[in-house]
């Protein structure tokens, strides 16, 4: 098989997987996430075709689709053995899934690594962050705000506590020219948001 039938049935794999999934992690943020890193690994001259094989596969046995447990070595290994890819490739691929998640706390050490990861929280960023870190904390049942208690676990508090982090945690100079763009735009969003809350019209 070669590179091109590999891509291609990864993404039909990733549509019957995510297709439909509500929490903000759909096949359309996979999607997303894939261009994204193509688009990085041609400006810093990485390896395309591992960057997009591991961008498609990125969100595969997660720890937050998955009730807590991280299953994704086994999912990815498991999936990539069954259309014939090398196991050195298969490890290349794991080891940067492995890299790329916030939540694991681990390093992207690999170029291709620092690509995916860069790429993901892109998409968490600008616009789309917005909509989808409001997706994401009604399927958790969240409060939006809490004026009085800037404690609690809000949606709002989420934009502090990650999204607004991510802009100085990008790893490439390409992604990260990009961040600097969303991250103004959240930031209006707040602004905005606050104005809007204390109904200053
Ligand atoms: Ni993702």
């Amino acid at each position: 098989m070669d590179k091109k039938e590999i891509l291609d049935k990864t993404k039909q794999f990733i549509f019957k997987s995510f297709n439909g999934e509500s929490t903000g992690h759909d096949y359309y943020h996979i999607e997303r996430v894939v261009k994204m890193a193509a688009f990085i690994a041609e400006k810093e001259n990485a390896d395309l075709f591992t960057v997009e094989l591991a961008a498609w596969l990125h969100d595969v046995g997660d720890h937050k689709l998955n009730g807590g447990i991280d299953k994704s070595k086994e999912m990815i290994s498991h999936f990539l053995s069954g259309i014939n890819v090398p196991d050195t490739a298969i490890a290349s691929v794991t080891e940067i899934v492995s890299q790329v998640s916030f939540s694991k706390g681990k390093t992207a050490e690999t170029m291709e690594a620092k690509i995916v990861q860069d790429a993901d929280r892109l998409d968490a960023i600008g616009a789309m962050g917005l909509v989808r870190v409001f997706t994401y904390g009604g399927s958790k049942s969240r409060e939006l705000y809490h004026p009085d208690d800037l404690s609690k676990p809000t949606t709002i508090n989420h934009f502090y506590d990650k999204l607004l982090r991510l802009k100085d945690l990008m790893n490439t100079p390409t992604a990260r020219r990009i961040a600097e763009d969303r991250h103004q735009y959240m930031e209006d969003f707040l602004q905005r948001f606050y104005q809007e809350w204390e109904v200053i019209v």
